[in-house]
């Protein structure tokens, strides 16, 4: 058995990882103290997985003021709070699932990673892509030589208008001086699935982007500044708060998947009432136009990476696009891959053969809720190190290590360089 603390009950340390253990599979995992600023969240697991009394904390700084309470620890709070709280579980000694990104500030990222060594702690970052079937076959795939060398990488990043809008107008993530910017924040994902499909170094970066649409001057004629019925654009604004949250049919929200949503939790904090949602809408930033909101963060950016070995990749991030998927497309020197993680398709093209063939992920795996499967598998992996620690096995290959501090370094050049018009940055020197 692993015993578990978690810092942080929202979308990730809550919905996605406290919810396992009534999972099966997670036979071996027992959360025993939990910290969340929300009372209501804290009361919520305590009562959902017996946690005692005396273990639930009104803040991770509390939690991580006891002496050590677990065997391992989840981090799950906000960006800006992953530095503090992640160095106090390494200073009690804690092996950590650390959510992304490691921290906001790029020397933080490697400290927490010398400081992890030097204590012998391992930390295991929630970059959920690569433990999904789905890129795990692309990387076979392209290690395999079936497409020959990869001269280049089209990935696209498809956010999609209702999270976006969710997330990084209204929500917690729109304004990069309070938090990470969205290249960080959503992108660092897709800068280490790259590196890690190419196994390969960048060495330089440049980027565009910027805030073109989610802003006071795009407000549409008749819009009000707190969206209703009542606005004059209700039926032709496809961001209007009503719709997104109390019309059902909107967001494909069922009677099933209405308590475990995470974008009307993130509203109600805990269970949902359309009380509770009404009057979230009525007094918080989720119930705003999203012309009108304190947001800064780019909502179109485009990546240019230059890998040592040659590879040219792009990573276009987008809020305008109807779901939320990644697609990649691979130009290899004898074939290339058009993938897309929507329809969990994957299609291989072998250019002296003329032949293509299409590998169905769907039929690969069971389970593709959370991030197509990739969550789940995370977490199990994650317990089994823990496992094997308890057994005296110390070195793992898949800690924080120079790849994904790569990822992170990639991201923060790409910001760096935005801001500068697309100057190039340079990442990694040397061979
Ligand atoms: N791996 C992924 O793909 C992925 C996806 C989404 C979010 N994330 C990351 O996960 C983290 C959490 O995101 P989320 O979507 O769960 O957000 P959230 O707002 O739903 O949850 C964060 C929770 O942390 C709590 N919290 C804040 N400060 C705290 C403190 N000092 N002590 C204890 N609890 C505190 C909040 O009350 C909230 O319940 C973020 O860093 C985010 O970037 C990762």
């Amino acid at each position: 058995m692993v015993t578990v603390a978690i810092c942080g009950l929202g979308g990730r340390g809550g919905l996605c990882y406290a919810n396992c253990q009534l999972k099966e599979g997670f036979d071996n995992m027992k959360v025993v103290a939990i910290a969340d600023l929300s009372k209501e969240l804290v009361n919520e697991y305590r009562n959902k997985l017996g946690v005692p009394l005396e273990n639930c904390f009104s803040s991770a700084e509390e939690l991580l003021s006891k002496d050590k309470l677990a065997d391992c620890i989840i981090i799950a709070s906000m960006d800006k709070d992953h530095y503090v709280h992640t160095l106090k579980a390494i200073e009690k000694g804690y092996d950590i699932l650390l959510e992304k990104p490691i921290s906001t500030n790029e020397s933080e990222c490697e400290e927490i990673r010398v400081k992890a060594k030097e204590k012998g702690v391992y930390i295991r970052l929630c970059h959920v892509l690569r433990s999904t079937v789905y890129f795990r076959k692309l990387k076979e795939i392209i290690a395999s030589g079936v497409i020959g060398a990869v001269c280049g990488i089209n990935h696209i990043e498809n956010v999609a208008f209702w999270h976006y809008a969710h997330s990084f107008v209204r929500g917690n993530w729109r304004n990069s001086a309070e938090t990470s910017p969205i290249i960080l924040q959503k992108c660092c994902h897709d800068a280490d699935i790259l590196t890690w499909l190419l196994q390969d170094k960048p060495e330089m970066v440049s980027s565009l982007g910027e805030l073109r649409y989610f802003k006071k001057e795009n407000a549409p004629q008749g819009s009000i500044p707190r969206c209703g019925k009542e606005c004059s654009v209700y039926d032709s604004c496809p961001y209007n708060a009503e719709k997104f949250y109390l019309v059902d049919s909107f967001l494909n929200v069922t009677e099933e998947t209405r308590k475990d949503n995470w974008m009307l939790r993130a509203i109600c904090r805990g269970e949902i009432s359309e009380e509770k949602i009404r009057n979230g809408l009525n007094t918080s930033d989720f119930g705003k136009c999203v012309f009108n909101c304190e947001n800064n963060v780019v909502d179109h950016q485009c990546v240019l990476i230059k890998y040592k070995k040659g590879t040219l990749a792009t990573i276009t991030m987008s809020a305008f696009t109807q779901s939320c998927y990644r697609q990649t497309k691979i130009f290899g020197t004898l074939g290339e891959v058009e993938a897309n993680d929507g329809d969990n398709l994957i299609k291989v093209r072998n250019f002296a053969k003329g032949t293509q063939e299409i590998i169905d992920i769907n039929k690969l795996a069971n389970d593709f809720s959370g991030h197509n499967g990739g969550d789940a598998i995370m977490l199990k992996e994650f317990l089994i190190r823990i496992e094997d620690r308890k057994n005296g096995i110390k070195d793992f290959d898949d800690g924080i290590d120079d790849d994904i501090i790569i990822s992170h370094k990639i991201c923060f050049a790409a910001e760096k360089s935005r801001q500068q018009n697309g100057k190039p940055i340079k990442i990694c020197e040397g061979k």
